[in-house]
C-alpha cells in the first residue's frame, strides 16, 4: 500500500488545472449502455474509479478503450465506451462492492435489455447508504425486484414504464439512476425532489446530446420524455468541484497564491463563501478561481453545514474542518447528509487538532500549532483532509492508505508539488483496490 509523505510549512504558488469530475464521469460511462453507438468523452479523469468501472463495462461487453495526452489535468484525456452488444447483464459482487458508482449499471442494463442481476453495493465507509429509493424508482418504472444473496435481480419483460416518483428526500445517486432507465421507457416519467448537484446536470445534457429528452435540468424536478434508441456523442466532462474546492482549501490552509483552472468558479460558491468570511481571498476567474492568502494573519473561524446543492458539499466537509484546525477560535461542523462522516476527526486529532464530535456535529477549536504524524485515510475525502493538514503541520505527515486517494484525485502529488508542496508518494505493496 502506497503512503505519501508531507513536509509541513511550505507556501503553495502556482497553478493547478482541475480534472473532470469523478462522480459525473461515472454516471456518463453507465450512459454508454443506453446505446449501441459510441460514446467518446473528453475531459475524462484518470482515477482508480474510473479505471474500475471500465472493467466492469468491458464484463458486460462494452468496449473501453483511453486515448490522448495523460498530462497533469488535460482535457485531451478521452476515453471511447461502445456498447455495440451487450453480452452479459451481470455486474458481480467483486466488481461492485468496492465502488457504490458501479450499482448505477442497474438501470441502463434493464432499458437497454430488460434485464440485470447487480450485487448490492459497497463503497466509503460513510454511513449505511442503502439503495432503497434506487430500487422504488425503478420498481415504479414497471421493474420485478428481487433480492436473493446480496444481489438485485431485476426484470422488465415488457420493457420501462414513465412514472411520476417522488423521492422522500434528495438523493443524489437514486435521480441519477432513474434518469439513466427513464429516457429510453415507453412514457413520461416525472421526478420530483430530484436532486440538482451539477453532475446530474452534466449527465441529463449528455443524455439530451444522444438524443434524450429531458426538461427541467438543473431544478428539482425533471420530466423525461421516453425515446426508442439513442444515439453516441461526444460530451466533455464537467469540471471536478470538488477536487477544484480541495486545491482551493489547500491554498488557503499553506498560505501563498493559487489559480486553478480547467474548473467553474460557480461551482465552488458555498465554500469560497465561507473561505472568504474566514479571511481568505478569492477571486473568480474565467475558467476558476485565484485563492490568496497571507499566512502571517490567521484565519477566522466559521460555522458550516453541509447541505444538498447549492449548499455546503459533504464532499468538502472533512477539507474545511482540516482548514479550521488552525484558525482563531471555534468552528461548528455540521454534516447532514451522511450520518458516519466525521472518521477524519480523530486522525486529525493526532496532529494536534482539538476537535469534539457528537451526533452530527464536530466542535473545531483552533490550535496555534499543528504537528506532523503518521495518520491513515478512511476515506476519499477524509484522506485529501489529512493531506491539507499536514501542508502546514511541523515536520513530516505520513498519510497511510493512499488508495482511498487515489480513487478520486488524479496525480495529487503531482498538482501540489507543482506548486511547492514538499510532498511525495512512498510506494508500498500492491492492494487490491
Ligand atoms: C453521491 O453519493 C456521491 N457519490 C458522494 O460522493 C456524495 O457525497 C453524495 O452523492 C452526496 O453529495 C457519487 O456520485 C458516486 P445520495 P450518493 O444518494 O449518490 C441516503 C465521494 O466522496 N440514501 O445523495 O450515494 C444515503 O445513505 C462520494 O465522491 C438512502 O437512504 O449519495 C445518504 O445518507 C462519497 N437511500 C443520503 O441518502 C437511497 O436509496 C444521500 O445520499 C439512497 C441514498
Amino acid at each position: 500500500m502506497d503512503s505519501i509523505a508531507i513536509q509541513g510549512g511550505a507556501r503553495l504558488n502556482g497553478t493547478i488545472p482541475v480534472s473532470g469530475a469523478k462522480n459525473s464521469a461515472l454516471k456518463l460511462m453507465a450512459a454508454s449502455i443506453l446505446t449501441d453507438q459510441p460514446l467518446r468523452l473528453t475531459n475524462m479523469p484518470r482515477l482508480a474509479d474510473t479505471k474500475f468501472l471500465g472493467r466492469l463495462l468491458r464484463e458486460l461487453g462494452v468496449e473501453v478503450a483511453e486515448n490522448g495526452h495523460t498530462e497533469v489535468g488535460g482535457g485531451e484525456q478521452e476515453t471511447l465506451f461502445h456498447a455495440a452488444r451487450i453480452t452479459s447483464t451481470f455486474a458481480p459482487y467483486d466488481l461492485v462492492r468496492q465502488m457504490r458508482a458501479s450499482f448505477n449499471v442497474l438501470g441502463p442494463l434493464l432499458a437497454r435489455t430488460g434485464e440485470a442481476r447487480v450485487s448490492l453495493p459497497g463503497g466509503c465507509t460513510i454511513g449505511a447508504r442503502p439503495v432503497d429509493l434506487h430500487l422504488q424508482a425503478l420498481t415504479a418504472m414497471g421493474v420485478e425486484i428481487e433480492l436473493d444473496e446480496g444481489y438485485v435481480i431485476a426484470r422488465a419483460p415488457k420493457g420501462l414504464k414513465g412514472a411520476e416518483i417522488e423521492f422522500p428526500f434528495v438523493s443524489v445517486g437514486a435521480t441519477e439512476h432513474a434518469l439513466l432507465a427513464a429516457v429510453l421507457a415507453d412514457g413520461t416519467t416525472v421526478l420530483k425532489k430530484a436532486a440538482r448537484e451539477p453532475e446530474i446536470g452534466d449527465l441529463a445534457r449528455c443524455l439530451v446530446a444522444m438524443g434524450a429528452k429531458v426538461e427541467g435540468i438543473d431544478t428539482d424536478e425533471l420530466v423525461i420524455t421516453g425515446v426508442g434508441s439513442l444515439g453516441g456523442a461526444t460530451w466533455s466532462v464537467i469540471p471536478d468541484r470538488i477536487e477544484m474546492g480541495s486545491y482551493a482549501v489547500a491554498a488557503a490552509m499553506a498560505g501563498g497564491e493559487v489559480r486553478l483552472t480547467r474548473g467553474r468558479a460557480d461551482l465552488i460558491q458555498a465554500l469560497t463563501d465561507k473561505m472568504v468570511e474566514a479571511g481568505v481571498e478569492v477571486t473568480p476567474t474565467d475558467d476558476g478561481v485565484i485563492v490568496k492568502r497571507d499566512p502571517a494573519r490567521r484565519l477566522k473561524a466559521v460555522n458550516v453545514a453541509t447541505e444538498v446543492y447549492p449548499g455546503f458539499a459533504t464532499d468538502l466537509q472533512a477539507q474545511f474542518m482540516a482548514l479550521m484546525t488552525t484558525a482563531d477560535g471555534e468552528s461548528v461542523i455540521h454534516e447532514n447528509i451522511f450520518e458516519n462522516r466525521f472518521m477524519h476527526a480523530p486522525e486529525l486529532g493526532r496532529l494536534g487538532a482539538d476537535i469534539h464530535v457528537h451526533a452530527g456535529e464536530a466542535v473545531v477549536k483552533g490550535v496555534e500549532v499543528l504537528h506532523g504524524a503518521q495518520v491513515m485515510a478512511t476515506d476519499l475525502r477524509a484522506s485529501v483532509s489529512l493531506v491539507i493538514a499536514g501542508l502546514v503541520a511541523e515536520g513530516e505527515t505520513t498519510v497511510g492508505r493512499v488508495y482511498h486517494l487515489d480513487r478520486g484525485f488524479e496525480r495529487l502529488e503531482e498538482k501540489l508539488g507543482a506548486c511547492g508542496a514538499q510532498i511525495r508518494r512512498i510506494k508500498g505493496e500492491d492492494h487490491d483496490h
